[in-house]
């Protein structure tokens, strides 16, 4: 191909030129030799014009490599153009795992678009959300497409490592900013039940750094494996009762108050604050979480069911959009 042999000195203005105009062939490599730099040229039309008069030669020039920039990219031969703009680019990357979510226009491509997300992301695995989340402990049915059919990983989350299987307990990335705000409002001494821990994100979080004693409920028996895993991880020793049951049973006889509650199971909370109310000391903390179309609403929930006791609001939040119109909202309240 051709390219332009110009003297070293001159070579970065020449090249400045070129790219102006648009003759300086950007897929090819530049490169020196001696005293002079070969710039690969598209056209030496309008050189002349230009007042550039060095000579033009015929040499071969390297290619740039072309790394893929974006998910897409490695689609573009696999799927017709029309559909490959209904793919959601957005997916959840937990550990070693990567979690998409594939319209069912796309389905007979899901192998495909997951080879994609394989080489894209260089992760381990990839699967596919099959069901909403559903049922008390809050699992998704999932289809393995792509990499090792494995489900279980380690998560990192600041400083954190949070071990899970995918298919077996709910587990969201997206909820790391909130668990990183609530670990900054805890103070040390504070005794805490965490109602719905799950694996336990939070309890890590918070037992990795202040100086508490934790209380940890769920009812999924998987949950309370990978808590307790989660616990050595970690190296929480000590810090944290794992309990496994229904948080409204199993709480009753233990005789305990806390100063802090989280209540993060949003689309069932609302049904267990009365046992939070009873459960929380004077002048303690509930992090409450709730599906809601607006702020006011488990705002609402929590003064109905206080009763007599004081509410002070500390902050409310709209943690993330669950679905059109409805939010995950998150309220700090204080009950005096
Ligand atoms: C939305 S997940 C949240 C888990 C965890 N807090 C987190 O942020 O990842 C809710 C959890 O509540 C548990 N759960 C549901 N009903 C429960 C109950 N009655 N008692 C205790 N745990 C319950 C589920 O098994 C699930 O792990």
């Amino acid at each position: 191909m051709i390219g332009l042999k110009v003297p070293k000195n001159n070579a970065n203005d020449i090249r400045k030129v070129l790219v102006d105009e648009k003759l300086l062939n950007l897929d090819y490599k530049i490169y020196q030799e001696n005293n002079f730099v070969y710039l690969p040229l598209i056209s030496d039309f309008r050189l002349k014009e230009l007042d550039i008069n060095y000579d033009i030669v015929n040499v071969e020039f390297d290619k740039h490599k072309q790394e893929p920039k974006s998910f897409m990219d490695f689609l573009v031969d696999k799927i017709p153009k029309e559909k490959i703009e209904k793919i959601k680019t957005s997916f959840d990357i937990i550990g070693d795992v990567v979690i998409l979510e594939i319209p069912e226009e796309l389905y007979d491509y899901r192998f495909d678009i997951g080879n994609a997300a394989l080489n894209f992301t260089k992760r381990k695995s990839v699967f596919m959300k099959k069901s909403e989340i559903k049922g008390v402990m809050r699992v998704r049915d999932m289809e393995h497409l792509a990499g090792e059919c494995v489900s279980e990983t380690i998560h990192k989350e600041f400083g954190s490592k949070i071990k899970l299987d995918i298919k077996k307990v709910y587990f969201s990335p997206r909820l790391a900013t909130e668990r990183k705000r609530i670990t900054e409002q805890v103070i040390d001494g504070e005794t805490i039940l965490d109602m719905f821990t799950g694996v336990g994100p939070f309890v890590v979080n918070i037992c990795r750094n202040k100086d508490v004693f934790v209380y940890a409920v769920d009812i999924n028996p998987n949950a309370i494996y990978y808590l307790k895993e989660n616990i050595k991880l970690n190296h929480i020793e000590g810090l944290v009762e794992p309990i496994l049951g229904d948080a409204k049973n199993i709480l009753k006889n233990k005789n305990l108050l806390f100063d802090r509650i989280l209540m993060n199971l949003p689309g069932l909370s609302y049904e267990f604050l009365d046992l939070a109310i009873k459960l929380v000391k004077p002048g303690g903390v509930i992090n409450y979480y709730e599906f809601s179309k607006d702020l006011e609403t488990p705002i609402r929930h929590i003064h109905e069911f206080a009763g007599s006791r004081s509410v002070e609001i500390l902050n409310k939040k709209y943690v993330k959009s669950r679905s059109p119109g409805i939010w995950h909202v998150a309220i700090d309240a204080r009950i005096n």
